[in-house]
């Protein structure tokens, strides 16, 4: 049956390759002569195994990284990890530094403020409505870790490059960038990003923890919301989420091998993110919100002359074709999401839809 798909651009969950979407379809029924669905296997059989092993063999492959460190698939999506950061790797006689890109940060810090741990804000772009990404920062060196977010989702900024934290761990919320680029892991004590942007449907957080980091967490922290517990389990304590690590799984695949791995991967998003900020600088009718130098590859958010063209613009977007293009709720507007599976046409039938909507109402 051929299936009526429009050009997602939804912000999360979100598009995913339709290459990945055809093969779970095929292969649901029985999955791989199992005679049962990938649904309905024991977590524990060698099947869902060889699958979790996949998917955390090809999570290595592709950020390159080495032994050091340990995939994890974990529940409580990214929000979870606002917590569990905090309580696993800040002891009480330590503190940590956040810089606040927007709300995403703001609530990881928040979370940090509630279990009572000692933070210091180092730096914000709140004083901009989130706009910018701050430079210049001045870390502290006895920091336990430095918390960023790579991509801020909803105010449509992200960092070009990491700073500079000197020996100091950057521990980062990676949710909507995660495998958008290649990284230099040795960088990061821990990245976590929910699957439901870039990787796989909602269900699952990949953690990338250092194993040294593993062993941090006071013995106050329940068992289930400890790095080690689900380190020394390889992922499978209890019950894990095991349709969205399959699926998560497939789009690795299709990351390694039909795309190329995360430098061809990135080539595409810049040239994604290019088409569309190009057009909107060329005029005025779209304003792009965020700082030119701070820009996100991944979420575009940008601005109408007023609100009641926002509004057409993005109904008669998704009659044409175009979906998803509605602005985070706090902060109105319009967003293009251009994750990984959104492919280079989407984009540029967005612009070409762009333009006639700006030839109508200009
Ligand atoms: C950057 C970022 N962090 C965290 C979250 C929250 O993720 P979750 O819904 O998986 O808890 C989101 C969700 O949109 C996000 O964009």
């Amino acid at each position: 049956m051929k299936a009526n798909r429009i050009f997602n651009f939804n912000p999360g969950p979100a598009a995913l390759p339709l290459a990945v979407l055809e093969e779970i379809q095929e292969n649901f029924l029985d999955f791989n002569g199992s005679g049962m669905s990938i649904i309905e296997l024991s977590h524990r059989s060698k099947h869902f195994d060889d699958v979790i092993n996949d998917a955390v063999a090809r999570t290595k492959r592709l950020l390159n990284l080495d032994d050091n460190f340990q995939v994890l698939f974990l529940q409580g999506g990214a929000s979870l990890q606002f917590a569990m950061v905090p309580m696993n790797l800040l002891a009480d006689d330590r503190s940590a530094d956040y810089v606040d890109t927007g709300t995403w940060s703001s609530k990881a810090i928040a979370e940090a403020k509630i279990l009572g741990k000692s933070i210091n804000v180092v730096a914000s772009s709140a004083d901009k409505n989130y706009s910018y990404i701050p430079r210049n920062i001045r870390f502290n060196e006895d920091a336990a870790y430095v918390h960023l977010t790579s991509n801020n989702t909803i105010k449509g900024t992200g960092w070009a490059q990491f700073p500079d934290t000197h020996a100091v761990p950057i521990v980062c919320d990676m949710s909507s960038d995660i495998m958008s680029r290649p990284i230099d892991a040795r960088k990061f004590g821990l990245f976590y990003a929910g699957a439901q942007k870039n990787i796989g449907p909602a269900g699952v957080c990949l953690v990338v923890i250092r194993r040294d980091m593993l062993g941090l967490a006071p013995q106050s922290v329940p068992t289930m919301l400890r790095y080690d517990t689900h380190a020394a389990k390889n992922s499978l304590y209890n019950t894990p989420p095991s349709f969205a690590i399959y699926t998560l799984d497939l789009v690795l695949k299709w990351l390694e091998e039909t795309v190329g791995g995360l430098e061809k991967m990135a080539a595409l998003n810049r040239q994604k993110a290019d088409l569309l900020y190009d057009f909107m600088d060329e005029g005025d009718f779209y304003r792009a919100t965020a700082e030119r130098n701070s820009r996100s590859l991944m979420n575009v958010t940008f601005r109408l002359p007023d609100e009641e063209l926002e509004q057409q613009f993005v109904s008669q977007a998704l009659d044409n074709g175009l979906g998803g293009l509605k602005g985070h709720r706090s902060v109105g507007g319009c967003r293009a999401s251009l994750y990984n599976a959104v492919p280079v046409a989407a984009v540029k039938s967005l612009v070409d839809f762009m333009k006639t909507f700006e030839r109508a109402n200009g």
